[in-house]
């Protein structure tokens, strides 16, 4: 592999949403959450077996601020993350054992990469986020290896639906066929940010410092995170895959495990009853070869 990169190649930044205006923010909460590091993570990770990742090269897609990479390198493979929001960016090639280079770029256009480039995509919670899926699934089909792997987690469709039914949303929607852009907020925070942020840049860096003075009293109470996502029914983020030409190998509902329902009880009584996130793992086929027997009937 190449030496750890050190710049984040400058993409063109479209991600202006809480990603990007709050990226430190987010990635304090996605390291320990409930959701992010207690459910999502651990069960996109079963996904994949250690034999399938140790040496493997994996594109992590949207890396965020690396949190999936570190876990994708501690089972032994190499990774290179891409994220459209140039801070997340930042964030993940100034963390240590984050992914080994990081390119900002946008999973809806076409990727700066050789095709047959990775063994692997991880795509953790970000397909929501694309407009145009049938592009970004083409992409990511083209720089898989044939008998490559892609694994992905998303919004469970059926999640926004269940509480569209309950009453309990603040969704802009009020069917499960109704679909488009959502924008939501979501009360993050209330981490120890600026130590966070101290283990994960370095204090030599004069830029560090302010961007840990400047976020650091914003981690003391709660804050809204911007987020504006797509809402699909399960068709439509299904077949755009299998218009790319992967093969669909495992659909995962997981339920909440004992540990994350006894540290955080409110977050393991939801996830008991509605199903967080839908996980996805497909596969590239190996071209079939065509018989030279073959004759015309
Ligand atoms: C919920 S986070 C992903 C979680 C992350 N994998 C982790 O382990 O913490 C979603 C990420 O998708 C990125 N993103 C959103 N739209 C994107 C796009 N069109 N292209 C690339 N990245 C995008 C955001 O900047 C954000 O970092």
């Amino acid at each position: 592999m190449p030496a750890r990169e050190e710049a984040a190649r400058e993409g063109d930044g479209r991600t202006s949403d809480g990603y990007t205006t709050d990226a430190a923010l987010y990635a304090a909460h996605a390291d320990e959450s409930p959701w992010n590091r207690w459910y999502e993570r651990p069960a996109l990770d079963r996904l994949l077996t250690d034999d399938e990742l140790a040496g493997a090269l994996v594109l992590d897609a949207a890396c965020a601020a690396g949190a999936a990479s570190e876990q994708l390198r501690h089972r032994g493979a190499a990774v290179i993350g891409v994220d459209s929001s140039h801070p997340m960016a930042r964030l993940a090639l100034a963390r240590r054992n984050g992914p080994t280079g990081v390119v900002s770029t946008d999973l809806e256009g076409p990727l700066p990469f050789a095709d047959h480039s990775f063994d692997v995509v991880y795509s953790s919670l970000t397909v929501h986020y694309l407009a145009d899926l049938g592009t970004a699934f083409r992409e990511l089909a083209r720089v898989l290896r044939p008998g490559g792997i892609l694994v992905l987690s998303t919004h469970h469709p059926f999640d926004e639906a269940l509480r569209v039914a309950a009453h309990r949303s603040r969704m802009q929607i009020d069917s499960y066929f109704r679909t488009g852009t959502v924008t939501e907020q979501w009360a993050i925070g209330g981490q120890p940010l600026g130590r966070w942020l101290v283990e994960r840049l370095s204090l030599e860096s004069l830029s560090a410092v302010r961007a840990r003075r400047r976020v650091s009293w914003r981690a003391t109470r709660r804050t809204r995170l911007t987020v504006r996502f797509q809402r699909r029914t399960l068709s439509q983020l299904l077949n755009p895959l299998l218009d790319a030409g992967l093969v669909l190998e495992r659909v995962g509902e997981p339920l909440p495990s004992g540990e994350l329902i006894s540290r955080f009880p409110r977050a393991g009584a939801l996830l008991r009853r509605r199903p967080g996130f839908l996980f996805l793992r497909a596969r590239r086929p190996h071209p079939t070869r065509r018989s030279s027997t073959n004759v015309d009937r």
